[in-house]
C-alpha cells in the first residue's frame, strides 16, 4: 500500500472522543476514552503519531503547528458500512415498498452510470457529501457498469479515502440495461479486485445485490470469487422486506430460509455484510453468528421503505450474538448524516421496547464499523498507527442543539443530542489522512 505525505505534521486541539470497545462488552466507562482538553499528534504521513491529554503532549511535539476546535468534540471519522453510489440522488423516492421501489425508480436511475461522464459527476458529488456529512470512509454498492466502478475507485484514491466498493451483480429479475451475465460478472469482478483492492486506501467487495437478482450460476460464481480472494469482501442484502423474502422462498424452494440460500454457496463469513436482516429466525440468527458474518442496521432505510423494525437485541442476544453494524442505505436510506442515522436507530429501538444508548451509538458508527469492515488496525479510533481521519462535531451547531446543551450534564447527553437533532450541520470539519476536506482552519 503506498502512503500519501499531506505535507507536515501537526497538533489537532479539542475535546478529544476515541472508542476502545463496545460499551455493551466493557460497559460504558471502559469503552471510551475522552479527554476535556485532548490532543492528538498528526505524522506527515497522515498518521495519528500520539494521542491523550493536552497536559502530557510530548515536547518533542511542542514546536508542531496547532489546529484547536476548541469544545468541538474531534472523534474518529464516521464509517457508513453500506451505502449505493448510483443512488445518490434519488433519496426520497416514494415506494410502497423494497420491490416496488426497485421497479419504479432504482433500477432506471442505476442504468444511467453506463455513461462514464455521468458516472464521473456523480463520484465526485457522492464523496463530497459523504465528507460533508462527517463520513470518511464507507462499503459501497456501485452500479452493475465496471467502468462505474473504476471511476469510483479512482475518485476515492484522488481523496486519498478508504473505500471498500464492488461492482454490482444481478443477472435476473431487473430491466435489461442493469442485468449482467453470471460468468462475465465474475470476470469484470476479478478485473476490478486485481486493479483495486490495496491500491493505496481501497479494498474490493464482491457484490450481489441479492438473492432475488442472481441466479445459483451467479450465487456460484461469488462463492468461487470469495474462495479465491479470501481477504477480498463480500456485501449484499438479507432478509429486508416480507415481499422479498416471500420471492426469495419461490426461487429457492430447497433453501430452509434466506440465510441458508448464501450459506449454500459459502457466502457467509466474517468478511461478509449482510444489509437489514430484519426478519431472521433463530436458525438463521444461530447460523450468522457461527460464520462470524455482519448484519448492518439501516434504520432510515427500513423506517422509509416500511420494511419493519429490526430488533438489536435479538440480533446482539448474548447466547448468539451476531457482529453488528450501522448505515444509512442511501437512498433507500433519508439521510447521508450517521448523526440522524444513529437517531433514526434509537427510535427503531425504542418501537420495539429496546434502547440504544448514546455511546454504543457513536461507537457502532466509528470503530464498531470499523471492526465491521475489518478496518480497525487503520480507522475507526484515535489509537496512534491509525489513519487521522477525523470529524469534528460542534454541539451548538444550530440555535435547537445550542439551547439543548444549556442542559446537557454529561458526555453521553452531548452525544445524545447531536444524533437526535444533528446533522452535517453539526460538522464542523472534517479530515481523511489528516488533510481536511471540509471546514476552515480554526
Ligand atoms: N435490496 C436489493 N437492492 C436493494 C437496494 O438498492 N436498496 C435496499 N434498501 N435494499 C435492496
Ligand atoms: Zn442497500
Amino acid at each position: 500500500m503506498t502512503e500519501r505525505d499531506t505535507g507536515s505534521a501537526k497538533v489537532v486541539l479539542g475535546r478529544t472522543l476515541g472508542f476502545l470497545d463496545d460499551p455493551a462488552d466493557v460497559g460504558e466507562a471502559e469503552s471510551h476514552r475522552f479527554e476535556e482538553q485532548g490532543a492528538l499528534v498528526v505524522g506527515p504521513d497522515g498518521r495519528i503519531v500520539w494521542s491523550g491529554g493536552r497536559a502530557d503532549l510530548p515536547d518533542d511535539f511542542a514546536r508542531l503547528p496547532r489546529e484547536d476546535y476548541g469544545a468541538a468534540i474531534v472523534l474518529p471519522g464516521f464509517i457508513d458500512a453500506h451505502v449505493h453510489f448510483p443512488q445518490h440522488r434519488m433519496l426520497a423516492a416514494p415506494g410502497v415498498d423494497l420491490l416496488d421501489w426497485l421497479k419504479r425508480f432504482t433500477f432506471q436511475e442505476e442504468a444511467r452510470y453506463a455513461d462514464r461522464t455521468h458516472a464521473e459527476a456523480a463520484a465526485e458529488a457522492f464523496l463530497d457529501t459523504l465528507i460533508a456529512h462527517g463520513t470518511t470512509s464507507a462499503a459501497v454498492f456501485s452500479s452493475v457498469h465496471a467502468e462505474a466502478t473504476d471511476v469510483l475507485f479512482s475518485a476515492a484514491r484522488d481523496r486519498g479515502m478508504a473505500l471498500v466498493a464492488g461492482k454490482t451483480m444481478m443477472d435476473r429479475n431487473a430491466p435489461e440495461e442493469v442485468r449482467d451475465e453470471a460468468e462475465q460478472s465474475a470476470r469484470d469482478s476479478e478485473a476490478l479486485i486485481d486493479r483495486w483492492h490495496g491500491t493505496d486506501r481501497l479494498r474490493y467487495a464482491i457484490t450481489p445485490r441479492f438473492a432475488f437478482t442472481s441466479t445459483e450460476a451467479q450465487l456460484a460464481a461469488c462463492g468461487a470469487l470469495v474462495a479465491a480472494h479470501p481477504d477480498v469482501m463480500l456485501q449484499t442484502h438479507l432478509a429486508e422486506s416480507p415481499g422479498e423474502i416471500e420471492e426469495v422462498r419461490r426461487l429457492y424452494p430447497w433453501s430452509k430460509d434466506y440465510t441458508e440460500v448464501y450459506d449454500r454457496f459459502g457466502l457467509l463469513g466474517s468478511r461478509s455484510l449482510f444489509a437489514h436482516g430484519i426478519h431472521l429466525s433463530e436458525r438463521e440468527c444461530a447460523r450468522l453468528h457461527e460464520t462470524g458474518s455482519v448484519i448492518v442496521h439501516c434504520p432510515t432505510s427500513n423506517s422509509f421503505l416500511g420494511s419493519g423494525l429490526f430488533d438489536i437485541d435479538h440480533v446482539g442476544d448474548r447466547r448468539r450474538p451476531i457482529r453488528l453494524s450501522v448505515a444509512t442505505d442511501i437512498g433507500g436510506g433519508t439521510s447521508y448524516s450517521l448523526l440522524a442515522t444513529l437517531g433514526e436507530a434509537y427510535k427503531v429501538a425504542r418501537l420495539s421496547g429496546r434502547r440504544l444508548g448514546s455511546l454504543r451509538a457513536f461507537y457502532l458508527a466509528t470503530l464498531g464499523n470499523a471492526r465491521a469492515l475489518g478496518l480497525e488496525a487503520e480507522i475507526g479510533s484515535l489509537e496512534p498507527g491509525r489513519f487521522a481521519d477525523l470529524v469534528v462535531l460542534d454541539p451548538c451547531a444550530t440555535p435547537v442543539l445550542a439551547r439543548r446543551q444549556e442542559l446537557s450534564e454529561s458526555l453521553a447527553d452531548v452525544l445524545f443530542s447531536l444524533m437526535l437533532l444533528g446533522d452535517d450541520r453539526a460538522v464542523r470539519a472534517t479530515s481523511v489522512a489528516g488533510e481536511r476536506l471540509k471546514g476552515k482552519a480554526p
